[in-house]
């Protein structure tokens, strides 16, 4: 039996591996600041006949990352899920100081911090597997959360650098960029619901797009939080591999918004445009 230790796991994706990798016979341990929701899902493993262990903390805090490597030090972990993250709503000028720290914190500090105390031990026993949970977000541009889009391109970063250490051993590092997924995430956005965006802007985009003759955004279809749990999992059972992209044609815009980036924005002219008149009208 395997250890895998999940952050983010008191709800959506998070909360889907933690039961998926506890029924596979896995011991799964959980962080995250909702104590009451891990307790439930803490419960509902156990009676399932899982092994639990629930950490609450707050990981934008490097403290409380550091007191998490200290509850699990005597745990032997053989994969680290770093999946909690926040996003934010805001422009690149409304978005304030304090904004732009929180959500680097979260999102891009805590994974290094978890990484650079449990790499040791894996080098050391020659495996595990580190899986950052990214976005399509972390490989183009959206509007209205550039502090969320610059943190995910650093959670690239962060794995590509750690994957050039890790050559040729046993430890592997892949990164997960998921697109829309059902869970809480666009809801508790720093700064308002980036959710009520898209929803207004959806509609009025395909305005937008008959006035000026344009196309409609290729918008993925969302997936339920279990359907991305099934798919990173899929990932860390097949060891050493490439990016991991959850929706299909995702992979393909990630590629063009490194070699056509004006095919890119051409193709999200309406949408942008709308969310622009959205956002301007808050
Ligand atoms: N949903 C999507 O469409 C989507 C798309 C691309 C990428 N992602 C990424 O997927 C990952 C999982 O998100 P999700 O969609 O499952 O959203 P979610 O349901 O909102 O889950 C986020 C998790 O992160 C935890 N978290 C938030 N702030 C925290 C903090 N300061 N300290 C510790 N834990 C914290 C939350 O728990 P507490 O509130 O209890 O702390 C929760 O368990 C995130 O990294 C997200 O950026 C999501």
């Amino acid at each position: 039996m395997s250890t895998v230790l999940i952050t983010g796991a008191s709800s959506g994706i998070g909360a889907a591996l933690a039961h998926r990798y506890a029924a596979r016979g896995h011991r799964v341990i959980v962080v995250a600041r909702r104590e009451e929701r891990l307790r439930a899902l803490q419960q509902a493993i156990e009676a399932e006949g899982g092994s639990v262990r629930a950490i609450t903390a707050d990981l934008s805090n490097e403290a409380e990352c550091q007191r998490v490597l200290d509850a699990v030090a005597s745990e032997t972990i053989d994969v680290l899920i770093n999946n909690a993250g926040r996003g934010n709503y805001a422009s690149v000028e409304d978005t304030s100081t304090e904004q732009w720290r929180s959500i680097f914190a979260l999102n891009v500090d805590a994974p290094f911090f978890l990484i650079r105390g449990l790499l040791p031990g894996m080098k050391q026993r020659g495996v595990g597997h580190i899986v950052n949970v990214s976005s399509t977000a972390g490989r183009m541009g959206f509007p209205y959360n550039a502090a969320y889009v610059a943190a995910k391109h650093a959670v690239v970063g962060l794995t590509a650098g750690l994957r050039a250490e890790l050559i040729d051993t046993n430890v592997h590092a892949t990164v997960v960029c998921p697109a829309g997924v059902i869970t809480e995430w666009a809801d508790v956005t720093e700064g308002g619901s980036i959710n009520e965006l898209y929803a207004t802007a959806i509609p009025r985009s395909r305005t937008i797009a008959a006035e000026r003759g344009v196309g409609l955004a290729p918008l993925q279809r969302m997936m339920p939080a279990d359907t991305a749990a099934e798919i990173i999992m899929k990932a860390v059972d097949a060891g050493r591999n490439n990016d991991i992209f959850t929706h299909p044609g995702t992979e393909t815009l990630a590629a063009q918004a490194v070699s056509d980036r004006i095919g890119l924005e051409d193709a999200h002219l309406a949408l942008w445009l709308a969310m622009r008149e959205t956002y301007d009208r808050r």
